[in-house]
């Protein structure tokens, strides 16, 4: 779990920037694409609630403009003593960027609980449009 602390790193860095006045709760994100680059996100609130981002989403949107569009491994960290897993919209959105052997890393401030593949997370997703179905 070691070799994954840079990851850890960029997502509690952006974790510290999230904008969470209502929940609270912020959330951090960093992805290592396939280029062998690390996008970070955090969490974005609005007072109109259904306006706020997931950290996922939005490390996510940094990934693409950036110019890559595969997830080698994706930590997500958040506080508190229940461990953060995705929310079902970003499962999908984390799903369209991934392959069998994505990793989905679930981390609390200090350090990696859980590695899962993203079928774990969503199997029998929905693969209509998709050419490399998996
Ligand atoms: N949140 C995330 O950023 N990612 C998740 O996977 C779960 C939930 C955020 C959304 C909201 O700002 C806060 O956590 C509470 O739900």
């Amino acid at each position: 779990m070691k070799k994954y602390h840079q990851l850890l790193n960029f997502a509690s860095n952006a974790r510290k920037n999230a904008y969470a006045p209502y929940s609270h709760y912020t959330v951090g994100a960093a992805i290592e694409a396939d280029n062998n680059k690390i996008y970070a996100g955090c969490n974005v609130e609005n007072i109109s609630y259904p306006c706020g981002t997931c950290a996922e989403e939005s490390a996510i949107s940094a990934m693409i403009a950036d110019g890559a569009c595969k997830i080698k491994r994706i930590l997500i960290t958040a506080g508190g003593d229940i461990l953060i897993s995705p929310c079902g919209a970003c499962r999908q959105r984390i799903i369209e960027f991934s392959d069998e052997n994505t990793e989905i890393l679930l981390a609390d401030e200090d350090e990696i609980k859980k590695i899962l593949s993203i079928n774990e997370l969503l199997p029998f997703s929905f693969k209509e449009f998709r050419d490399d179905k998996y």
